[in-house]
């Protein structure tokens, strides 16, 4: 008779239960191991019963599957990935915009679909979990992982991660194409000190409640099988050894039954840099204890763990637990029924596919965001005829798909050509903004394009020829930003202004006296107030992903209206740093000597081509309790000429409160499209107890008293109607 564990009609519980009890000591240890796959991957199958592998790829999850089948129990092995704004490892895969640019769409349901669409082609290719989405809030952008953010809003990272575990996991993990989610970096990993990857976050109990955890609280909420812990430490306490963290909130609290895994060798750091355990095994007890199910790339852990039960130092019923965890979740993604090997048919025909880069075409559309747009310098108009688009990244496919896709983790000094560590990689289906304009252009308009200039030194690059280009163009397309050597982990930067002859160039290309528009392709907020007071008009494209290019054309020549708005504030300077919109009043802190401490560009900023105006803003009550909803209506005009998406924002305001309170919070958002001098009234409700605050005992709490709600079309005062009402 099959064993309970084999047989599909019982419970995952009931064959974990099963499969757990005829499991050896040693065996279950192996389960919590995860390697990547250059670490002799056969070995750690045979003799160590490994549970996991990341960066696996091309036929070896395959292989590698096949052998731990022939394993005396056939425990399916998960493979894990980061394809974070899409299967981007891959070659011919779908390659999103990056996080924080498709934040920028404010578009749920547009980012569940990118998330269904990577879910697809990540099991299409043997593999079945990622390290997606990144929940930590990008409030410094000295940070180099900014660009992996949802921005630096809690409310708005918590809605769009729970849209992206909705789209990865689907209804059930047994579908066909769904894959594990996995919120990271737990906790509060993006608030390091002065920006420095993996540093201490300063964060207080009450800020962690109230700041950080709520992003991963609506995380688990949204089903969210999986939880990385970060690197930093929170207080004294690395994320790896915080049972509090771990355990009492995260599984307790808020009823996680998924598994824990650790970031990259989060457990040998314990050890050799944060060093609150003297020797390796103390870190593995540690990490054990502190509720880490899966300990990601820390290869001494198998041989310390079989040690430290076997000296009674960490109790069996621990390795039990974090074993169960894994199990379930092998069970309930089906692996033991049904290993789920690629059908290289449908890979060929799906992966990649033209359905696949509509979305990718149109979430680069809604990701961008336009900055400035003087006397309607865009779109196009007629009379332009000839179009000098110049600078270092008209052309260049890797900062336009940004961190995380192919050659981007190999490379450590800038002047390497990233590309040839992937030869066999495709780039022929990525559309730079070279060739989208050229495509878009066609035979109308002539593009005379020059780089001008090195992302990374001053040295000329022919900055005479871009100019000779400008002065006989009709308007300038300038293409700068940064790239990917720039951004990414451990590529902090201490400041954010343009590199190399970047500034030089535009300045060059402004003296043409022909106007001026700049298209950012970066990771991060920079910089940039020359270009907000010089530039005709700016757009800020992010890392638009694969039709980058096309997108950018569209909006240059009217096709599209842009939409986006930005989720991350921008500084003037980075002494200003941080400058995000939701910060607590003070008396005197309003302006530095040198300037003022107002951003460059706010949170919730962003232009169209048309100007849409608000009013009548009502609310459904002015007295209302903490189990109420509120419901908040404004009308919207649409006073331009074209069809538009505008996207509403809520913010509220606890006027009095026993602790004190951001002077505006982000609550609720929601988008309308408005046909030329059409006019909607758009509605948001929210609950009441969205409203609450974390008090000095750490007690969440709606308290009394008058609250104020702003509608409008930015975080900026001048760009939000105003009303009050009461919670009794
Ligand atoms: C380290 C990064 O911090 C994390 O985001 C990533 O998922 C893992 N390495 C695996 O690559």
């Amino acid at each position: 008779m099959l064993e309970t564990y084999k047989n599909p009609s019982y419970t995952s519980g009931q064959r974990t239960k099963d499969l757990l009890s005829r499991m050896t000591l040693e065996e279950k240890i192996g389960q919590m191991c995860q390697v990547d796959g250059r670490t002799d991957p056969e070995m750690w199958i045979s003799e160590r019963h490994i549970g996991s592998f990341l960066h696996v790829t091309g036929d070896d999850p395959v292989h590698l599957q096949k052998l731990a089948a022939q394993t005396r129990l056939g425990i399916p092995i998960i493979f894990g990935i980061d394809a974070i704004h899409g299967h981007a490892f891959h070659s011919g895969a779908t390659v999103f915009p990056s996080q924080l640019a498709m934040a920028s769409s404010w578009n749920p349901e547009l980012l569940e679909e990118v998330a269904r669409i990577t879910a697809k082609e990540v099991i299409l290719t043997g593999l079945h979990w990622t390290f997606s989405p990144v929940l930590c809030l990008g409030r410094d952008a000295r940070w180099g992982r900014i660009d992996e953010t949802f921005g630096e809003d809690p409310y708005l990272t918590g809605v769009l991660a729970s849209a992206m575990i909705h789209g990865y996991q689907g209804s059930n993990l047994k579908n066909p194409y769904s894959i594990l989610a996995c919120a990271k970096h737990y906790a509060a990993y993006g608030e390091t000190l002065g920006g420095r990857d993996s540093a201490e976050a300063e964060v207080s109990l009450r800020k962690l409640r109230s700041i950080f955890l709520p992003p991963f609280k609506a995380a688990a909420e949204a089903g969210c099988a999986t939880f990385m812990a970060g690197y930093n430490a929170v207080d004294g306490i690395p994320c790896s050894a915080n049972e509090w963290l771990l355990k009492k909130v995260l599984k307790e609290e808020w009823g996680f039954s998924g598994l824990v895994v650790t970031d990259w060798n989060n457990v040998g750091r314990l050890h050799e840099t944060q060093k609150v355990a003297p020797d390796i095994e103390k870190a593995c007890e540690i990490a054990v204890l502190a509720g880490n199910d899966m300990i990601m790339s820390t290869p001494e852990f198998y041989a310390s763990a079989v040690e430290l039960v076997k000296k009674g130092v960490i109790k069996e019923e621990y390795i039990d637990e974090a074993c169960r965890r894994i199990l379930e979740l092998k069970f309930r993604l089906g692996l033991f029924d049904d290993k789920r090997f690629p059908d290289t048919t449908k890979a060929r025909e799906i992966i990649g596919c033209d359905k696949h880069k509509e979305i990718a075409r149109q979430t680069a559309l809604d990701s961008i965001v336009l900055l400035k747009n003087k006397n309607n310098a865009l779109p196009f108009s007629q009379d332009i005829k000839k179009i000098a688009l110049i600078g270092p990244n008209c052309d260049d496919v890797q900062s336009q798909l940004g961190d995380w896709s192919f050659g981007a983790r190999d490379l450590s000094r800038a002047e390497v050509p990233m590309l040839s560590y992937h030869p066999q990689y495709d780039t022929s289906p990525i559309v730079t903004v070279l060739e989208g304009l050229k495509k878009r252009a066609g035979t109308t308009m002539e593009v005379l394009y020059e780089k001008g200039c090195n992302m990374h030194s001053e040295d000329s690059c022919n900055m005479k020829k871009a100019i000779e280009l400008a002065t006989e163009s009709d308007i300038i397309v300038a293409v700068v930003g940064d790239d990917i050597t720039l951004n990414g982990e451990t590529r902090d930067r201490a400041e954010l202004d343009l590199t190399g002859g970047q500034q030089l160039l535009l300045e060059a290309l402004k003296e043409t006296g022909k106007p001026l528009v700049v298209v950012l392709i970066n990771g991060k907020p920079l910089t940039i107030p020359w270009i907000k007071e010089n530039a005709d008009a700016i757009l800020e494209a992010w890392n638009p992903g694969m039709e980058g290019g096309n997108a950018v054309a569209s909006i240059l020549f009217g096709d599209y209206n842009p939409c986006g708005k930005l989720t991350i504030s921008f500084p003037r300077h980075t002494g200003q740093l941080p400058v995000y919109y939701n910060q607590l009043p003070g008396w005197h802190g309003d302006s530095y000597v040198e300037m003022t401490s107002e951003p460059l560009f706010a949170f919730g900023f962003g232009l169209s081509y048309n100007y849409y105006e608000y009013s009548d803003l009502k609310l459904s009550s002015s007295g209302l309790s903490a189990r109420d909803e509120l419901t908040v209506s404004v009308e919207v005009h649409n006073s331009g000429r074209y069809e538009g998406t505008e996207i509403v924002q809520l913010y509220v305001n606890d006027i009095y409160s026993s602790i004190t309170t951001p002077s505006k919070e982000l609550k609720g958002f929601s988008s309308v499209t408005l046909k030329p001098g059409e006019r909607k009234v758009v509605e948001i409700t929210i609950p009441v107890s969205s409203l609450s605050l974390v008090d000095r005992n750490a007690g969440t709490i709606v308290e009394p008293g008058e609250f104020e709600v702003m509608a409008g079309s930015s975080s900026r005062d001048e760009d939000l109607l105003k009303a009050t009402f009461e919670v009794i």
